[in-house]
């Protein structure tokens, strides 16, 4: 017999629902031990998966846009009528069940098969594309590429020694010892050879020549390309200090730095985190889930303040004070002898490992050896396309003219990453998408996510409703009177208005 406490929320949605149970935007219930979830939009009623394709976000407290549906944890939205994943983080399709109308009842019928994903337009076939990156741009663009049916070769060279991972994930719950290791693939590995991608790992690209459309690799062989798509991310500012090159001292961009420093966490009494931001902190907060007495050593003030503003900076730092992260600010490390780590204000800490978090740089070699057009990354167009035609640039490089702002930014987040990967992909076939999604990012400190929207480099103006300390807030950043980006603690469904307001801000 089901378990009470187990059994899924809600009416049982095969048994119907009259329309005066349903007057709502969506319904939770459930077919059998699955949770669905019933939208409304328009005139059309859909019956879904409730739980989000990406981390098993509650869908129920989404919000309805167009035909779509949005995640209220990390802004994923899904095709009500086909379940498609159409923006990332998520990229797996989530369940359709049939809906009938009957006896002025609405039913859930049978799951669907998985409709085709839709094909955005015309797929003008190039022979070969060749991506350099494996990480979530380059992920993102090979795996859109054949949803959109591309049938043609596609070709990720890649410099990491595994195949792409959530790489998020690696200062969170991975590190934090809450997420095996098998959670971290975006795909599992036989998903490349399924797909016919040639991914091939541990692999360095050199150069790239614009005018023959060859990348060379670093042993010399050439892989040619009709269209080039430039995803190389960002590196870890490394420390120019004696000491910073020793085993226990790190930097955290790989799986492989991940690992490493869990290796050295174990057992570890004291770790010292150098950096106050955001995968410094987060780094922090996991090593005190792992019982290591944790010191963040950081230039600034307070921490996260040039993002998020004094308020929320104030706030992140008693949250670690609370969970027993001790701070020394508006200070930095001069040296590391062995344990033993020299602050410039003059004490030492003595450590068992040190986390170093001070900042990324675009990977900009390749595009400025080429010759494309660099600009504090790569400058790329409303299509995403460089300087030269042919090559498109995603990511973590990419400068890209942002509607919302009416500026050419550059972002390090990852749903922004994944995103571009979508629509460069979509734009090497011929489509001409114009990347116009509001930047989104999140970040994770013990049991308080934060979300923002926007781009705000500066403000004149933070509107505080609710109550930081109380982990209820929305904060809006304001430039002359106008929103131009909201954080959030625990008002989800807010921040997505705010996104959608500011898309159709722009659209206007
Ligand atoms: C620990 C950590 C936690 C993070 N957490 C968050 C978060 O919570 N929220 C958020 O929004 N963002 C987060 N980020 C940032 C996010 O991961 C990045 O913005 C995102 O990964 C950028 O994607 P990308 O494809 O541009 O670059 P990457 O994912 O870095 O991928 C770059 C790829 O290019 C390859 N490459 C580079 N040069 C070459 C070359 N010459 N030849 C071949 N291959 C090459 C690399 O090996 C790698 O595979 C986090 C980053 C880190 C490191
Ligand atoms: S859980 Fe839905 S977008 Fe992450």
């Amino acid at each position: 017999m089901a378990d009470q406490q187990t059994s899924p929320a809600g009416p049982d949605l095969s048994k119907g629902v009259a329309p005066a149970e349903f007057t709502g935007t969506t319904l939770l219930g459930h077919v059998g031990d699955e949770e669905v979830l019933l939208a409304r939009s328009g005139a059309g009623i859909f019956a879904i998966d409730a739980h989000c394709s990406h981390y098993h976000g509650p869908l129920a407290e989404g919000i309805v846009t167009g035909e779509g549906i949005r995640c209220p944890w990390h802004h994923a939205c899904f095709d009500l009528r086909t379940g498609e994943a159409v923006r990332a983080p998520a990229l797996a399709p989530i369940a359709v069940w049939k809906v009938e109308h009957r006896d002025d009842r609405i039913f859930v019928r049978e799951k669907q098969a998985q409709p085709k994903p839709n094909v955005k337009g015309a797929v003008d076939a190039p022979g070969r594309i060749v991506i350099v990156g494996g990480g979530a741009a380059g992920f993102a663009a090979a795996e859109m590429l054949r949803r959109q049916d591309y049938r043609g070769s596609i070709v990720m060279l890649s410099q990491d020694a595994v195949a792409p991972v959530d790489r998020p994930n690696l200062s969170k719950d991975y590190l934090a010892g809450s997420a095996p290791e098998d959670w971290l693939p975006l795909r599992p590995d036989d998903f490349y050879a399924k797909a016919n991608i040639d991914l091939r790992l541990n692999t360095e690209v050199t150069s790239i020549d614009t005018k023959t459309r060859r990348v060379v690799l670093a042993g010399g062989e050439t892989v040619a390309y009709d269209r080039l798509l430039l995803a190389t991310g960002a590196e870890p500012v490394r420390l120019p200090i004696p000491g910073a090159d020793q085993p226990h001292v790190h930097v955290l961009r790989s799986l492989a730095d991940s690992r490493a420093i869990i290796g050295l966490a174990d057992g570890a009494r004291r770790a010292i985190v150098i950096g106050a931001s955001f995968i410094g902190l987060e780094a922090a907060a996991s090593l005190r889930a792992r019982d290591v007495e944790v010191h963040v050593v950081g230039l600034e003030q307070r921490p996260m303040e040039r993002v998020l503003g004094p308020q929320m900076g104030d706030f992140v730092r008693s949250l670690h004070e609370e969970h027993g992260v001790i701070f020394h600010l508006g200070d930095t490390v001069t040296a590391i002898e062995g344990k033993r780590a020299t602050l410039k204000s003059g004490g030492v800490l003595e450590a068992d490992v040190v986390v170093v978090g001070v900042g990324v740089r675009p990977r900009l070699a390749l595009a400025e050896k080429a010759g494309l057009a660099v600009d504090r990354g790569v400058t790329v167009n409303a299509y995403l396309e460089t300087s030269v035609p042919g090559v498109y640039a995603a990511g973590d490089i990419a400068r890209w003219p942002d509607p919302h702002t009416g500026e050419n930014i550059r972002v390090e987040h990852w749903v922004v990453a994944e995103r571009q990967g979508q629509t460069a992909a979509r734009n090497m076939l011929g489509q001409r998408e114009v990347f116009d999604a509001v930047p989104f990012f999140w970040s994770q400190h013990y049991d308080v996510p934060i979300n923002y929207v926007g781009h705000a480099e500066k403000w004149d103006e933070i509107a505080v409703d609710g109550s930081i300390a109380g982990k209820d807030c929305l904060l809006r950043y304001k430039n002359r009177g106008r929103v131009i980006a909201v954080a959030s603690i625990y008002r989800d469904t807010a921040s997505l208005e705010a996104e959608w307001a500011m898309e159709k801000a722009a659209a206007s």
